[in-house]
């Protein structure tokens, strides 16, 4: 229950709205989505799962035990938020993936996607480094970007609301709330 969750405690007397995905629904979803993934792909893929940090870190742990073919993973950083709730539009790259693309099935995991403007800085990069197929993998999506590539895998169509936990921030915190709630 989100107030006995010691995170909860980061709010400072304001209360989440509500839980919108339990632990278990995101659970059982992530669980889809590996199959999915573990269908799409053959072993001879030489797979690569870019996770974008820091919000698709718990997102990327839980998926990646649910794919069943060899893999790899690294990380891409971009901040395209400042410390509040509104998007800045700007988005700066902090850390470049050390894996090789080239040749390789890469997967892009992204916690959820908002206005686009995040995928659309960060999608040209990797597609300039040669990988045989390039996928998104997004847990949440607001459905009002429009996206010059569009998420393969969604995990739910997000509601219009300002969403934390299960690796979700405000100003850095509740990233580790075991579900997602509405602040
Ligand atoms: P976009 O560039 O506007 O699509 O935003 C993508 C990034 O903004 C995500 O990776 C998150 O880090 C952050 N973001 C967007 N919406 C939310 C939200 O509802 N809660 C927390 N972070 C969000
Ligand atoms: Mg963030």
């Amino acid at each position: 229950m989100p107030d006995t969750h010691p995170g909860s405690a980061q709010l400072g007397g304001r209360k989440l709205r509500r839980v919108v995905y339990s632990a278990a629904e995101i659970a059982e979803r992530v669980r889809a989505m590996g199959r999915e993934i573990s269908a799409a792909y053959d072993r001879e893929d030489d797979l690569l799962v870019l996770g974008l940090l820091k919000g698709s870190f718990i997102f990327l742990a839980d998926l990646v035990r649910e794919i069943e073919l060899p893999l790899q993973v690294d990380f891409l950083a971009a901040a395209s938020y400042g410390n509040g709730t509104v998007s800045s539009g700007e988005v700066r790259l902090l850390y470049d993936p050390e894996a090789p693309l080239e040749g390789r099935a890469v997967v892009l995991v992204e916690d959820i996607i908002d206005s686009g403007t995040t995928l659309a800085k960060v999608m040209p990069v990797l597609e300039a480094r040669g990988a045989k197929s390039l996928e998104i993998c997004a847990l949440l999506h607001k459905r009002i970007a429009v996206l010059p590539k569009e998420a393969r895998w969604v995990g739910f169509d997000a509601p219009p609301e300002f969403l934390v936990g299960y690796g979700l921030d405000y100003s850095e915190n509740f990233r580790h709330l075991p579900y997602i709630g509405s602040l």
